[in-house]
């Protein structure tokens, strides 16, 4: 009986570590937005859920397209305005080619690798971020994830409970830290928070906010509506500087 509160305890702990070391609130420290338009894009975690609607979306709204990818054989398409550039995320020669030359970079990584602790979101986003510092790529779009900072236990009270604290914990500590570097870069920047993902057909009834997510229900959105969000990024600054939650209306 003892060890009830205990666990609950536990949980409640560390969601209110997520809610302040996460991105809290809209920081306005962003850097300038480009002045023209992104044509090339950069996108990381192509070979994933995400990654692939970004992917497909991305060159149907006729964007030039570089993947970064560890194994070109899992991204299974050719296109014209696709390049493809194998590396690792955490090898900063293989994301400075890969960044060299775009406008903006779109960020799906992600990995299901969830015990022992790992760095790979922070680490890999360290890399990007400085190589776009480096040439002067200003627009970043990221994914992380509902439940940080001040969206902490809006993912519902059975991930708030169970799946953060006991599956996910390290995972998200290394998205709080993910969040704090693409908060304090110089780039022009939007962390995009989904509720928990699935797959399928997008709806286009998402609904995006600081304050959307529940703390009782799971709240969801397909792969697919993040990637229309996410692209809906690259032009329109309303959240620029921002932590915006997105999830199925
Ligand atoms: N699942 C959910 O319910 C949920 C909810 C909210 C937020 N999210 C977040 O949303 C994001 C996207 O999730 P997802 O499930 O669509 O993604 P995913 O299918 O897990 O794909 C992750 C992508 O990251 C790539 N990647 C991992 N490590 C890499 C490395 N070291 N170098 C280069 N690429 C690397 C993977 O490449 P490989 O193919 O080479 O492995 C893959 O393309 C993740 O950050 C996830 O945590 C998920």
């Amino acid at each position: 009986m003892i060890l009830l509160p205990l666990l609950v305890g536990y949980s409640l702990a560390l969601t209110a570590g997520l809610s302040l070391k996460g991105v809290r609130t809209r920081t306005a420290i962003a850097g300038p937005a480009p002045a023209t338009p992104p044509r090339k894009v950069l996108i990381v975690g192509a070979t994933g859920g995400t990654g692939r609607c970004l992917l497909e979306q991305a060159l149907a709204r006729d964007y030039e397209i570089t993947a970064l990818v560890r194994d070109p054989r899992a991204l299974a398409l050719a296109h014209p305005r696709l390049r493809v550039v194998q590396g690792d995320v955490l090898d900063p020669a293989a994301v400075d080619e890969a960044v060299c030359g775009q406008d903006a970079v779109l960020c799906a990584l992600g990995h299901k690798r969830f015990f022992p602790p790992s760095r790979v979101l922070s680490e890999g986003t360290r890399n990007l971020l400085r190589a776009m510092e480096g040439y002067g790529v200003s627009r970043f779009v990221c994914t992380t994830s509902l439940g940080l900072g001040d969206s902490a236990g809006r993912l519902g009270l059975a991930y708030t409970l169970v799946v953060i604290p006991f599956v996910l914990p390290f995972y998200f500590w290394d998205k709080t830290r993910q969040e704090k570097l693409i908060e304090a870069s110089r780039t022009a920047w939007v962390i995009v928070r989904p509720g928990g993902l699935t797959n399928g057909p997008g709806r286009g009834d998402r609904r995006a906010g600081r304050g959307v997510g529940s703390y009782f229900e799971t709240v969801s959105i397909p792969r697919a509506d993040v990637a229309s969000f996410m692209l809906d990024q690259l032009t329109d600054d309303a959240w620029l500087g921002a932590a915006v939650g997105v999830v199925r209306s």
